[in-house]
């Protein structure tokens, strides 16, 4: 990959990097249409990372569709290059993380849930970026904490690539899209959407109330569900993740959510200014 690269770069051929762990959908492609508009050419990435999983059934149960995944993209465009590497290829025998610090990003919210997982993520995706070496990246804010710590990630090693953020792509009821939507049961995809409903009451209400005010209200709602387990809410300061009491000025925040659907994990957030 990175001699094919190469020999692209030295033609002053643009290159983006679309990282995916594949089932693509069109979140996905949303990120693959934007670094398309950017780049002369568009390497995405199609890997289930081992070691970012603090689940053993969830990393057996991800879907894994390679072929599927590169028809779609052949829909897409010609200037797509798929990178598909095995375990062994990124790990070798040594399935491990490195150990990261992020500023303290790393232990708020998904990072205080998923034991491990931010280490998992920072891995892949140095890693990642050494082999593509991409003028430009692309990720998704439906994965906001993520976002913020790859660029942590990218200022702490001072990696020559410029993160750039994309909208959450969602399904018309309002549900944010995701791989894992498709391990949902009919009745449980028929509950979800009742995520992003509340995340626009609480920005509504975030307006008037305290961020306290806002989370108890949310607690609420969530026990009246009888297919939806809340595991968090939060409003956080968009910079620090960390979470808040109440607004300050200058400063912008979003909502955070985690949801079981079933044994399905599913996050999305929300900017509340
Ligand atoms: P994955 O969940 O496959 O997501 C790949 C990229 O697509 C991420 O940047 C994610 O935020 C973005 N994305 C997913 N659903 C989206 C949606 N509905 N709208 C907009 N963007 C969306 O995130 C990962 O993989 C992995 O952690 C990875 C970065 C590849 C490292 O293994």
């Amino acid at each position: 990959m990175s001699t094919c690269l190469d020999t692209l770069k030295k033609e002053n051929v643009s290159i983006g990097f679309v990282p995916t762990m594949g089932a693509l959908h069109d979140g996905h492609l949303s990120l693959v249409e934007k670094g398309l508009s950017q780049n002369d050419i568009i390497v995405v990435s199609v890997f289930v990372n081992p070691t970012q999983f603090d689940n053993e059934e969830d990393l057996v149960k991800y879907p894994r569709t390679l072929e599927d995944d590169v028809k779609l993209l052949g829909t897409v465009s010609n200037s797509i290059i798929v990178y598909a590497p095995t375990v062994q290829d990124i790990y070798g025998e040594d399935i491990k993380s490195q150990f990261f610090v992020f500023d303290g990003l790393e232990h708020e919210m998904e990072g205080a849930f998923r034991d491990g997982h931010f280490d998992g993520v920072g891995t892949i995706v140095k890693r990642l970026f050494e082999i593509v070496k991409p003028e430009k990246a692309y990720f998704g804010e439906k994965d906001f904490q993520q976002l913020q710590i790859i660029r942590k990630l990218v200022e702490i090693y001072k990696i020559p690539v410029n993160i750039i953020g994309c909208a959450i792509h969602r399904a018309e009821d309002g549900l944010a899209m995701s791989s894992r939507n498709t391990r949902l049961t009919k009745k449980d995809r028929e509950a979800a959407p009742f995520i992003y409903k509340t995340l626009l009451f609480a920005k509504e209400q975030f307006g008037i109330k305290s961020a306290t005010k806002v989370t108890e209200w949310v607690e609420k709602q969530f026990k009246k569900q009888p297919l939806l387990e809340l595991e968090y809410f939060t409003i956080a300061d968009t910079k620090t993740l960390k979470p808040v009491k109440r607004k300050s000025k200058n400063k912008t925040y979003r909502a955070f959510i985690a949801v079981y659907a079933g044994d399905i994990r599913l996050i999305d957030n929300i900017a509340l200014n």
